[in-house]
């Protein structure tokens, strides 16, 4: 099973340029209550590195690149996010960590719920404690 579930949004272009709509429950598989971007990523930052107990998320480039590390607690795998095109699930219980921010880069969020810091596991060894069903964090 790969951890990388990309869905393509297909973009409605004419000769004017290119459009993408995202509607909930149709190109994202869920009911969108947030929507969040990160832009202007300093050089060599890295972000991320954290799981969510029960939110689920699609991140899409709509402009530039950064590449994405998904993580099971099992094993790793890596996506680019290089096109306005290709969003990416990003699942309830995967370790993520976003790298190599193009400078141009403008991430964008939806997400099944509101901000809720509790949801958060920020701290690898806990995830994978978690994982392993070995501790209640
Ligand atoms: P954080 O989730 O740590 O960012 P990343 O995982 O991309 O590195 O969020 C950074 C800060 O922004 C943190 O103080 C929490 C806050 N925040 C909100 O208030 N609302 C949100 O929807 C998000 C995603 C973050």
């Amino acid at each position: 099973m790969s951890l990388i579930q990309t869905i393509s949004f297909p973009p409605l272009g004419d000769d004017r340029g290119s459009l993408v709509a995202l509607e909930a429950n149709k190109a994202v598989p869920f009911d969108v209550k947030r929507v969040y971007y990160i832009f202007g990523t300093l050089p060599h930052v890295s972000r991320g590195f954290h799981a969510h107990r029960a939110l689920k998320q699609i991140a899409v480039c709509v402009a530039g690149k950064c590449r994405m590390i998904l993580d099971n607690g099992k094993f790793k795998e890596e996506v680019w996010l290089d096109s306005p095109t290709k969003g990416l699930l990003i699942t309830e219980l995967i370790w993520h960590e976003m790298h190599d921010f193009s400078p141009d880069c403008v991430l964008l969020v939806l997400a099944d719920e509101h901000y809720d810091e509790m949801d958060y596991i920020r701290d690898y060894d806990d995830f994978k404690q978690l994982i392993l069903g070995r501790k209640h964090v």
